[in-house]
């Protein structure tokens, strides 16, 4: 349904079409000129900073001379009839507000030109506090807006004619009670949320003492803009499946942070967030004729009703953040015959959310609420404190796998999985042997992180030990080698890729009830939970197959959601 006054805008707002469309040769929307130039009494610049400790921030400079832009929503989605509260800091005297329903043809739905533009001050540590900026446009969500997610396009104006953008984001839930379509897709946001680096801070990095530094922060707020990048990026942005092998006796790189740098998007781009994750699946889902209600993570906690009545539940791209409410909200899903297709991977931290949903907490160790509430601590799933091992809800877990394809770890793997049970349903049409590799280049699924489960073979097939807690009914349909953390010295230095990501067992000795830390496996798994059924790709980069054409990923996707969509669990189909 195509709301009133809306205008279709072909692929502008984005990188990605479906497999087989022709990517957009023009994405006119985003400003590429907005690099830094300099214009005669006018300087045009991204808001980053520097910061000692060879790193830089994205945080308003704040100098009438300099134009920026940024914005964030109150919330993360909303129902239609609620209203946006959009906060919005620029040093321009006006600028210009479009909002798209975001997907394979982006719809414009609302616009504003000439608002009036607000310099907001910005406290110092905005990443954990929350910016508390004011004076918020409110923007109706109209009943006649279709669930999906909506990018807000933030335009200023300089002086001389120069515009920047940038992008604030937000769900339209269906209305309460209403499904419109049998699938619901979960968009990641608590993942984003621990990845986004907008302020100088997420879970991998923050500022100490005026230096930016590799110790994560604890408490991340969700009160500012999403990290550059996070929303809407540019057709050729370098993607992790695009690294190329590494070369006998070179040094391994990042392409993709050396392009983040040159060009003036956050470096966690390709980690987390709609326009690298969801977005790709999304394109091919609507190309393909699959409907979708959208929620987020946060809606799993919050509303844990709002998977009822749908048949499918779908999780795709990078989903390493849950919180005890966000799991129980899926497991409750499955108990009652819903079915969950998890198109993503790297399942490890379980985070809270407090202060109402605005802020997100992951100590990742020495959690002070380990003394009182030691399972609900924020550590890996699979540590002992906690005891709730990440395998029983999807199937799998982050800590059997990790990395492949990333920094040392596996890079010169071909980025497939091996088929070892060709037979299972999952491979239907597919014409699959024992054996066989899918999801190699071009889109090498398997690029950056995987999970798996403690396994050993016999016969020829991979089973799982369970000593991890792997469900009694999950069943290894395709796997590749990966590793947890590379140790072993590398010109010089120990890369452990990417370093930010390995703990040390003297900072995070939690980690290390874990055995065997070094190696593990990708895996693609099928098992049964309550009256559902749960497929699990194993891997971030499974939207990388569709959007690249892979027939077998293809195939494996249709498979799953045509049988997922057309019953209520396992018990009516078999
Ligand atoms: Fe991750």
């Amino acid at each position: 349904m195509q709301p009133a006054g809306a205008i279709a805008v072909g692929t502008a707002v984005g990188e990605h079409t479906a497999a087989g469309q022709p990517a957009s040769a023009d994405p006119v929307q985003v400003a590429e000129g907005d690099v830094e130039q300099m214009l005669e009494g006018e300087t045009i610049k991204h808001a980053w900073v520097d910061v000692a400790g060879a790193e830089r921030r994205e945080f308003p400079l704040n100098d009438p001379k300099i134009l920026e832009i940024a914005g964030y929503t109150e919330w993360l989605s909303y129902e239609p009839g609620e209203s946006v509260r959009l906060f919005v800091h620029t040093t321009a005297p006006t600028y210009d507000i479009e909002i798209f329903r975001d997907g394979l043809k982006p719809l414009k739905v609302w616009s504003q030109t000439g608002v009036r533009g607000v310099r907001q001050q910005t406290p110092e540590n905005a990443y954990a506090v929350g910016c508390g900026w004011g004076a918020p446009v409110e923007v109706p969500v109209d009943t006649a807006w279709p669930s999906g997610f909506y990018l807000v396009i933030l335009r200023a104006l300089g002086p001389t004619g120069a515009t920047i953008e940038r992008e604030a984001g937000f769900v339209v839930r269906p209305r309460k009670g209403e499904r419109k379509n049998r699938i619901a897709l979960v968009v990641t946001t608590a993942t984003a949320a621990a990845y986004n680096d907008w302020g100088g801070a997420n879970s991998y990095r923050s500022i100490v003492d005026g230096r930016s530094t590799l110790i994560h922060s604890p408490k991340l707020s969700l009160q500012r803009p999403w990290g550059r990048g996070f929303l809407r990026l540019p057709a050729g942005a370098p993607r992790h499946c695009d690294t190329p092998d590494l070369e006998p006796f070179a040094a391994p790189y990042y392409p993709y942070v050396d392009w983040a740098l040159a060009h003036g998007y956050s470096r966690h781009y390709p980690d987390a967030g709609w326009a690298y994750y969801e977005r790709p699946f999304v394109c091919w889902a609507e190309h393909n004729g699959y409907g979708l209600d959208y929620f987020t993570q946060h809606d799993l906690h919050f509303r844990p009703d709002c998977l009822d009545g749908y048949a499918c539940a779908i999780v795709t791209g990078h989903d390493e953040y849950w919180s005890w409410e966000m799991r129980d909200t899926i497991e409750d899903f499955t108990r009652k015959g819903g079915n969950v297709a998890r198109f993503g991977g790297n399942f490890i931290w379980q985070i809270r959310i407090e202060d109402g949903g605005r802020t997100q907490v992951c100590y990742k160790a020495h959690d002070p609420m380990s003394a009182t509430s030691p399972r609900r601590s924020t550590v890996p799933w699979d540590t002992k404190i906690v005891n709730r091992p990440g395998a029983t809800t999807f199937g799998l877990t982050g800590l059997g796998g990790i990395y492949v394809r990333t920094g040392a770890t596996t890079p010169r793997a071909p980025g497939g999985y091996t088929i070892y049970r060709p037979d299972h349903w999952v491979f239907d049409g597919t014409d699959a042997y024992y054996g066989d590799m899918f999801g190699a280049a071009p889109a090498r699924i398997l690029a950056f992180e995987v999970d798996g489960v403690d396994y050993t073979f016999r016969n020829g097939l991979p089973y799982p030990t369970h000593v991890d807690g792997a469900p009694e009914s999950l069943e290894i349909l395709a796997m590749a080698p990966a590793v947890r953390g590379e140790p072993r010295p590398r010109h010089g230095r120990m890369v452990m890729a990417p370093i930010t990501e390995m703990p040390s067992k003297e900072n995070w000795p939690m980690f290390y009830d874990i055995p065997n830390i070094e190696y593990g496996a990708a895996m693609m798994s099928v098992m049964i939970a309550g009256i559902g059924e749960v497929f699990n790709s194993g891997c971030c980069g499974w939207m990388e197959g569709l959007a690249r054409g892979d027939r077998v990923v293809t195939a494996i996707t249709r498979n799953v959601l045509d049988r997922f969509v057309q019953g209520r669990g396992r018990g009516n189909k078999e």
